[in-house]
């Protein structure tokens, strides 16, 4: 396994597969890799003959009060785990290389619309960090195809715009959400937790499936999503938000506008203790 710091490394290395006609996919993270991450790995494995993965924490998607600093880095245990599942290149550049005149002063890519709904409402330039430094990413790895999980559904959507706007030839498939044996999405978030928050952080995944029970049944569209936020608060939640959209351009859906075989997405984001979770949940309507 290749590991380059510097990108001239990286660009050696992926020209010589590209010259003897190898297939290109790129798993971008943050490291402190988990079994939702490596789901990524697994299927980029399946779609291209070689696979790349960046680790990179990257400063411009936080806001001066989250967790940039304390975000977990584990290098050594994240290439350990790579290099088990035998993944081909790992690229590791530092933030002297992504923003060399520093982040407030690179150009950057926003994507209008969906970066400043939902998830961009509570957490604004977010989008814009993540768009910045994936284009970034693309540009340096320059894949035939990028795999995304779906645990982070909105920046998903954010990138496949991206994508379709730039004219990016790369193809961009997204994973379903990995779990935990409670049904908690697995995210390096989770290790803030402590133990009795663990316990309880089930009840985020498990409101959403009962929000999605109750559409089924019949119960409206806004009284399902307060119930939901009710009885994250009655378990300690503090609620960004629980809102159900259409899935490709997560506009609101009235009640009017439910047939059988709509596809729905509940999209929820709370706060227990000083730990921030998302989840999200998609399900027809019969
Ligand atoms: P990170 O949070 O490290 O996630 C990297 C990728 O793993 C993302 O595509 C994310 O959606 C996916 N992922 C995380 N947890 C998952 C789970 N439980 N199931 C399935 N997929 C999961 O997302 C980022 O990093 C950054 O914003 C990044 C795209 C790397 C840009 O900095």
């Amino acid at each position: 396994m290749d590991i380059c710091r510097q990108v001239d490394q990286l660009r050696t290395i992926v020209d010589g597969w590209r010259m003897s006609g190898e297939t290109i996919a790129f798993v971008p993270t943050m490291g402190n890799l988990h079994s939702g991450h490596l789901s990524l790995v697994e299927l980029a494995q399946q779609r291209a003959s070689r696979v790349v993965v960046s680790i990179y924490v990257n400063p411009m998607q936080f806001s001066p009060d989250e967790d940039f600093d304390s975000y977990p880095r584990t290098l050594d245990d994240d290439l350990e785990k790579l290099r088990t599942m035998d993944v081909d290149l790992v690229f590791t550049p530092d933030d002297a290389m992504i923003y060399p005149q520093g982040e407030s002063r690179s150009t950057f890519i926003e994507v209008p619309g969906l970066s400043d709904i939902i998830e961009g409402e509570f957490r604004p330039g977010f989008f814009r960090g993540v768009a910045t430094v994936v284009m970034k990413l693309f540009n340096m790895v320059q894949p035939d195809i990028a795999v995304f999980g779906e645990k982070d559904y909105q920046q998903l959507l954010v990138i496949r715009q991206m994508v379709a706007d730039l004219n990016l030839p790369i193809e961009i498939i997204g994973v379903e959400i990995k779990r935990e044996a409670d049904g908690l999405a697995m995210s390096s978030r989770n290790n803030y937790l402590d133990a009795a928050e663990r316990e309880n952080s089930r009840v985020l995944s498990e409101s959403l499936q009962q929000l999605s029970d109750n559409i089924e049944q019949g119960m409206s569209i806004e009284q399902a999503e307060s119930e939901c936020h009710s009885t994250l608060a009655s378990r300690g939640f503090i609620v960004d938000y629980v809102t159900i959209r259409e899935t490709e351009s997560l506009k609101k859906v009235s009640n009017e506008q439910l047939t059988a075989n709509t596809v729905l997405i509940a999209l929820a984001a709370a706060r227990l203790g000083k730990t921030r979770l998302i989840d999200n949940l998609k399900f027809s309507v019969r």
